[in-house]
């Protein structure tokens, strides 16, 4: 049942991170020692740094996460990044499908099943995104598009406790706007439904996460929302005292 699930707070560095900036996950751990939450609770940073958090998280319940993964193990496929490779580095989950690889690499639903599925087979858990453009949303297509995305992008094999779906409207990237509680709960309940279809049982158990500028101060209203079981946070994550304002949304 939905209020059983507990909810999952990620956050996604995107292209941003270096060695300066590892005080911001030390800090974030600091901070986790006074603060009680009901969540779980996730940094996303670059493949390249993925040790190096893991190192300075060590002892608090934050995990570390990959950004994307390549579908094949290992193999002549120079610049990409397995999913077994990232389980290597003490990786324990992985984001596919984010709207920005859909834009700029142009995966398809299948290329993003096909990632899903690998980090599925490395052990990891594939956090699955979705979402619709702003011309799509105008043009009142936006439960299709997530149906369509949903139906292509979930492979066999998935399960709660491997897969979690993050609604993304690509609107709501990085721009400052946000889906009103009305579109998020509209959103999520339809994809709550639809996974329920595909998954089986296992539908009503899964996370769905609501991602597209999530905040401090917008955090509690969102999460608040039907079907909502957590966030991914890209531009506020990347500062602790940010990222823990979201987090004690779940206190
Ligand atoms: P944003 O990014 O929080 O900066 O809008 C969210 C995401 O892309 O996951």
């Amino acid at each position: 049942m939905p209020q059983t699930i507990k909810p999952l707070v990620a956050g996604n560095w995107k292209m941003n991170g270096s060695t300066a900036m590892l005080k911001e996950p030390r800090l974030l751990a600091a901070m986790m020692r006074d603060v009680k939450t009901k969540c779980d609770i996730l940094v996303c940073p670059p493949a390249i740094l993925t040790r190096r958090i893991k190192g300075v998280v060590k002892g608090s319940k934050i995990k570390v996460g990959g950004q994307d993964c390549h579908a094949a193990a290992s193999g002549a496929h120079t610049g990409d990044i397995s999913a077994e490779m990232l389980q290597d580095a003490g990786a324990t989950y992985v984001i596919v499908g984010h709207s920005e690889r859909r834009t700029n690499h142009k995966e398809s639903d299948a290329t993003v099943a096909a990632k899903a599925k690998a980090a599925h087979r490395a052990g990891l858990i594939a956090i699955i995104c979705i979402g619709e453009t702003l011309e799509q949303r105008k043009g009142g297509q936006t439960l299709a598009v997530l149906s369509e995305q949903l139906k292509g992008s979930i492979p066999e094999g998935s399960n709660a406790a491997n897969t979690v779906i993050a609604y993304e409207p690509v609107w709501a990237i990085g721009t400052g706007l946000t889906a009103s509680t009305a579109e998020v709960a509209e959103a999520h309940t339809h994809v709550r439904n639809d996974i329920s279809k595909i998954m089986g049982e296992e539908g009503p158990k899964t996370r769905i996460l609501y991602g597209g500028s999530v905040k401090p101060s917008n955090a509690v209203e969102l999460m608040g929302a039907a079907n909502v079981n957590g966030a991914l946070v890209g531009g506020a994550s990347l500062k602790a005292a940010d990222f823990i304002g979201i987090i004690k949304a779940y206190m």
